[in-house]
């Protein structure tokens, strides 16, 4: 396993739409979802998409016990996510501060579907079909924009509500990740 470089905000790859996957339970999709838990672990980040870090594919994992960058967070299960399909189970929108690895530094906050199934593969080829709300409905939305080409900041309506990390939640430890 190898602690992979994360893209930053500015560079094309990361405004690009991935490539559904099609073979599953290779070495090479084993070695590459290895190296992005490593990668994601080694940062303390919630999530990574594949494009993050140069990988042009729909692969996404997130998940974490608990999460020192998001102290508040409900648990998240450990998931990769392939090819994924987000269907919202109501409009009904909730706004929540986001961060990213790509943007490091800073935090938005961020409108997202309160409520949402979200369906794929693992990375054996498994269905993978579930509800989520709250912050694990926020995470796998936050991720699978990775795969569209859109970062946070797109999202964001109100961009008064964008600043350092440092500013805004001064109580996180900057070891804990410049996100
Ligand atoms: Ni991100």
């Amino acid at each position: 396993m190898t602690v992979r470089e994360i893209l930053k905000m500015g560079d094309p790859r990361l405004l690009k739409v991935a490539q559904a996957v099609t073979e599953f339970d290779t070495p090479e999709l084993r070695r590459l979802v290895a190296d992005m838990l490593e990668t994601m672990v080694a940062a303390h980040g919630a999530g990574l998409a594949a494009p993050q870090i140069g990988v042009d594919l729909q692969l996404v994992i997130f998940g974490f016990e608990h999460n020192q960058r998001y102290p508040d967070a409900e648990p998240v299960p450990m998931t990769t996510l392939i090819n994924p399909v987000i269907t919202p189970l109501s409009q009904a929108l909730d706004d929540g501060w986001e961060g990213c690895l790509s943007v490091p530094g800073l935090r938005g906050k961020v409108p997202r579907f309160a409520h949402i199934r979200y369906q794929g593969l693992d990375g054996s080829g498994a269905v993978i079909d579930r509800e989520a709300t709250g912050f694990h409905a926020r995470v796998v939305q936050h991720e699978c924009d990775h795969l569209i080409g859109r970062l946070y900041p797109t999202r964001m309506p109100d961009l008064t509500q964008l600043g350092f990390t440092s500013v805004l939640f001064p109580e996180l430890d900057p070891a804990d990740g410049d996100d």
